[in-house]
């Protein structure tokens, strides 16, 4: 399963990627308000800066949502860089859209996905990614990870190509039960990659090994 981060936080990437797990990075408008980064031109800089950093896919999301919009804004997008994915909300003009550029070849995230037929109607139109928000189907009690299995049984009954990019990933069992349920990819937070470390036994068993290790020296 590849690895994403969700954040536009250059420092998290930077970590995330010295790491050595780091598959790709996912942004939306809302993450680039957390940081700061306002204005169309700061933004596009901003998008440049994370591909600097990281060697995998990085997802720029459009603002417009009429398909004349969509288009003008994702082709400025991915002309800023090789790694760009164009992001497009999972909406009419979001599918139109998307049939264009995987026409001409641009990579496409479809974001906003909450339903197996909207997961559906991505494939169709050719979507490198589509991405499930898991966490906020669980805010709103409904089974996120259920969406994951969906998806994945419908994909592989017909052989789409389209990854499977489980979002809105909030903690570390949701990365697991993702890898469990066949997600191609994952996106998360720096503390939801970082908490698939953490084991008492490992701790206690190194500080054990470092005890033992100095007795003898
Ligand atoms: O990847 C989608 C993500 O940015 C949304 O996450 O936590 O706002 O639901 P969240």
């Amino acid at each position: 399963m590849k690895f994403f981060i969700d954040t536009a936080n250059l420092e998290q990437i930077k970590e995330a990627q010295a790491l050595g797990v780091l598959d790709g990075v996912t942004t939306n408008p809302s993450l680039m308000a957390k940081e700061g980064i306002t204005g169309k031109d700061n933004i596009l800089k901003h998008y440049v800066a994370i591909c600097n950093i990281v060697d995998g896919d990085v997802s720029a999301e459009v603002i417009a949502t009429d398909f004349e919009g969509m288009v003008r804004e994702g082709e400025a997008l991915a002309d800023l860089h090789p790694q760009i994915v164009v992001k497009l909300p999972m909406i009419a003009d979001g599918i139109k859209a998307c049939k264009y550029f995987t026409d001409k070849g641009i990579r496409v995230n479809m974001t906003l996905v909450f339903s197996a037929g909207q997961a559906l109607l991505a494939a169709k139109a050719g979507a490198t990614y589509v991405s499930p928000f898991i966490g906020r189907l669980d805010d709103i009690s409904t089974d996120g990870l259920n969406l994951i299995t969906e998806i994945r049984l419908i994909y592989d009954n017909y052989g789409y190509e389209t990854e499977i990019l489980a979002a809105s990933v909030r903690h570390t069992m949701h990365i697991i039960d993702c890898a469990k349920l066949g997600a191609d990819v994952m996106t998360g937070p720096l503390s939801a990659i970082m908490g698939l470390l953490k084991h008492p036994l490992t701790d206690i068993g190194l500080a054990q090994f470092l005890a033992d290790y100095k007795k003898g020296n």
